[in-house]
């Protein structure tokens, strides 16, 4: 009879804790320190600053993806290796990886550069299977907005689902810090997150 009280907390014990297992949700940034356009030269960058909040608000974990080759400080040289980068459509070496099966939510903060996302997120992203998850954009940008974002993403995350992004200027984020959040707390309260 012991044994078989103990069987069945045991199994109790194992169904309720998987089943309280919180999701665990993952934000994803690429963000560029350095002169950049309408804030000068900055530490932090602009989309990296809203990744801070949103990691913060949803508690979730945050990867940053670097390029093995740093982008130029200077703004004109930067503009003009990103151009060529996506005009050869290239996947510029990232330094490290990270795993994202154990993510049911991923979170992708970008600048928008010439129009699209830069070209090494393309490399973080075709290196892993997004099937299944929920994939929540955001960027920073200096009037494209998403520049159409959401749906490029669309197509390279195949068997996920997009969400709809938030668009906040990069000196927004720069530079009025109350602003950006109160436009992540709307987003994420639209998406009932
Ligand atoms: C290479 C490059 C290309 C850019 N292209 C665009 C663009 O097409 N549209 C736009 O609105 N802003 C563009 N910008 C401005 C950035 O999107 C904006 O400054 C952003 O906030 C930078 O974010 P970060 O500090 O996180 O890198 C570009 C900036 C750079 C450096």
């Amino acid at each position: 009879m012991r044994t078989l009280i103990l069987t069945a907390l045991i199994v109790t014990a194992i169904f309720t804790s998987s089943f309280a297992a919180e999701a665990k949700s993952l934000v994803v940034v690429f963000s560029r320190t350095d002169e950049n356009y309408n804030v000068g030269y900055i530490t932090k960058g602009n989309t990296m600053i809203l990744a801070e909040m949103i990691a913060s608000k949803t508690g979730s974990d945050l990867f940053e993806i670097k390029p093995e080759k740093k982008y130029p400080a200077d703004y004109d040289t930067c503009i003009d290796v990103a151009k060529k980068e996506l005009n050869a459509k290239a996947r510029p070496a990232i330094l490290e990886d990270k795993d994202v099966s154990e993510y049911d939510t991923v979170y992708f903060g970008y600048p928008i550069w010439w129009g699209d996302l830069p070209m090494c997120f393309y490399t973080f992203i075709e290196g892993h299977d997004w099937n299944g998850k929920k994939i929540i954009p955001f960027c920073t940008h200096e009037g494209s907005g998403l520049a159409g974002t959401e749906r490029k993403l669309k197509s390279a995350l195949k068997g996920a689902e997009v969400m709809k992004g938030l668009a906040v200027r990069g000196s927004t984020a720069q530079n009025d810090k109350a602003g950006a959040e109160k436009a992540i707390d709307s987003w994420l309260k639209s998406l009932g997150m």
